[in-house]
């Protein structure tokens, strides 16, 4: 007999039955008036999500389509950018903003650190005033499972009057981000990720700042476009082109979940699994890549012990168990193997792939007492509940 599936990437990420079979709704036409009201429940649930009043604008592509939107509906050719480069996805965001001809000053964090607001604003005092026109950051830096916290770098961005647009693709909805308290002019997610939609749309709040940006932004853009986005909605609640239908009534039911459950639960439970999966890895006897300040609520990275190979490893616990995990790029690759914890995953998940993990390591050679990890993160759960 196979084993349930198990999946426990960084995304794409389980989705809740009904949300899933909502997806199989009947299709309806883009302009007809139940596409408006599916649209704008949609845009309404992510408000709540992304915690803002700014508007926020449905595209149909993956998150990688949003980061580059959001380079090229607010700068301009020339424009210098300071890029926080904390891992395969801070590097990814600068080689966009590269691509499009901006000057990019990288701020080069060693991979499995966050950044230090102290740095970064000693780069924005080395220029001159309004030389740097934008920050860009990752939230949570995916490749290596650490969080950059927003909020003082909203703050620095005020004062060097700069825009700061944040890739939270691996984070909105599974770790905290005041998108208006703290200051954040572009933030850009994916369905496919704490959002528990499957893959084809990214969510983007765009701030009042970013839309004066625009006006002077000198890059192309057409099928990106965020004003159009923008007057298309506020006219009809509609998409500039066919939006991913299947795909938006999925995400209704997800938004309705998610606002059912609040927000502050919704953080709280990624933090309690989190604890689960870090402290049953060290009972283990696996060392995790970053320290407990800064790690990441949505995926953690464990270094891969001595003589035990990534591919090896993944392949018994899909191969056994039906469990999926990943490993790292750049780097990082063939360093570590990263749990992905965020959305619909379940205590039950993780125990299941916690006793997975302990099974094909000991089977690999590698020493450890049977239970132990399983009991560390049984703890958790069980004293959680009871608090
Ligand atoms: C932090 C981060 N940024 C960007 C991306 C790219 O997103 P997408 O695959 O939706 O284009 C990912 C995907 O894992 C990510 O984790």
């Amino acid at each position: 007999m196979k084993e349930k599936r198990t999946l426990m990437l960084p995304g794409p990420t389980p989705i809740p039955e009904r949300a899933r079979l909502a997806g199989a709704t009947e299709m309806i036409g883009h302009r007809e008036v139940e596409c408006e009201e599916l649209l704008k429940e949609v845009v309404d649930g992510l408000k709540y999500v992304f915690q803002t009043e700014n508007d926020v604008l449905v595209l149909t592509c993956s998150g990688t389509g949003g980061l580059e939107g959001s380079i090229t509906n607010t700068l301009s050719r020339g424009d210098k950018v300071l890029s926080l480069c904390t891992g395969a996805f801070g590097e990814r965001y600068a080689t966009i903003a590269e691509k499009y001809g901006l000057e990019v000053e990288r701020l080069d964090v060693s991979w499995g650190e966050a950044v230090d607001p102290k740095r970064v604003e000693e780069k924005l005092e080395s220029y001159k005033e309004g030389e740097i026109k934008a920050i860009l950051m990752t939230h949570n830096e995916t490749s290596t499972g650490v969080i950059n916290h927003p909020e003082p770098i909203g703050k620095l961005a005020r004062k060097y009057n700069c825009l700061l647009l944040i890739d939270a693709v691996s984070s909105l909805a599974g770790i905290e981000l005041k998108t208006d308290k703290w200051g954040a002019d572009v933030v850009v997610t994916s369905s496919q990720k704490a959002l528990m939609t499957p893959p084809g749309l990214c969510l983007v709040s765009v701030s009042h700042r970013a839309l004066k940006a625009y006006e002077t932004s000198d890059l192309p853009k057409f099928y990106l476009d965020f004003k159009r986005a923008k007057d298309r909605y506020d006219a009809k609640n509609q998409t500039p082109a066919t939006p991913a239908i299947s795909v938006l009534y999925v995400l209704r039911e997800v938004l309705r979940d998610i606002k059912e459950e609040g927000l502050e639960n919704v953080f709280k439970r990624h933090e309690i699994v989190t604890k689960a999966i870090r402290l049953s890895m060290k009972a283990i006897g696996l060392e995790l890549l970053v320290d407990d300040e800064v790690a990441s609520k949505t995926v953690t990275a464990v270094r891969l012990p001595e003589g035990i190979s990534y591919s090896v490893l993944r392949s018994n616990l899909k191969d056994k168990y039906n469990v999926y995990i990943t490993g790292s790029k750049g780097q990082l690759q063939g360093k570590v193997f990263r749990i992905g914890h965020l959305g619909n995953v379940s205590r039950m998940d993780i125990l299941s792939t916690i006793s997975a993990l302990e099974f094909v390591l000991l089977d690999l050679g590698f020493e450890l007492e049977l239970g132990a990890g399983l009991a560390a993160a049984q703890k958790v759960f069980y004293e959680e509940e009871r608090s």
